[in-house]
């Protein structure tokens, strides 16, 4: 249950999920422009609805696994504020990804992205895009769940089986 939330040390499971959810939001946004472009107008816009869906689908995982580590900070530290403030812009880029799906749903139907829809796809990606910088300031900048384990051997670091010294420098 454990590894199905947090993955293994050294190995956690937010970060490839998140590219999943960044990659079916940017895909949208893609397709959302190029729809108002004019390009394969009718496809693009049925793809830009069925992204925002994948997009969102995949966010339920991403977010969980996100919201178990974030679990594990202490309260009100550094890390905890960024991370805290990374789960809020998250979730309100998730909310404005709904209502542009929602409201977008007769756009979908008649296979063209309004003026409307764009923008709205536009500031959810900008609040994404936002979100994952401070994603990046929690793994990157105050280096949660990373071993930095400089010197491991390949074979044990790309290894899925447990090693002491990952479990030990995840301080588990
Ligand atoms: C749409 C949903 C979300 C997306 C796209 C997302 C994106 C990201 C990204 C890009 C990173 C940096 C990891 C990397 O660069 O590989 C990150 C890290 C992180 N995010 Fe999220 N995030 C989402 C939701 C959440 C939520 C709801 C939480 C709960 C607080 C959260 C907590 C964390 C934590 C704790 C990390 C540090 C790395 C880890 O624990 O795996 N995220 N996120």
């Amino acid at each position: 249950m454990r590894f199905l939330l947090k993955g293994l040390a050294g190995h956690p499971l937010h970060p490839p999920l998140t590219d999943a959810t960044l990659g079916a939001y940017t895909f949208a946004t893609a397709m959302a422009v190029l729809s108002r472009l004019g390009v394969s107008e009718h496809n693009t816009a049925t793809a830009w609805w069925l992204a925002l869906i994948a997009g969102l689908i995949v966010t339920g995982p991403t977010a969980l696994t996100g919201f178990v580590d974030w679990l594990d900070i202490s309260r009100g530290t550094p890390l905890w504020r960024t991370a805290t403030f990374h789960l809020s812009v998250m979730l309100t880029a998730t909310i404005l990804f709904a209502i542009t799906a929602g409201a977008g749903h007769g756009d979908y139907v008649d296979g063209m992205v309004s003026g409307g829809s764009l923008i709205l796809t536009l500031v959810g990606y900008g609040v994404l895009a936002f979100g994952g910088w401070l994603g990046g300031a929690i793994v990157f900048v105050h280096g949660m769940r990373v071993l930095s384990l400089v010197d491991e051997p390949t074979a044990r670091a790309v290894s899925p089986m447990p090693h002491p010294e990952k479990e030990e420098a995840e301080g588990g």
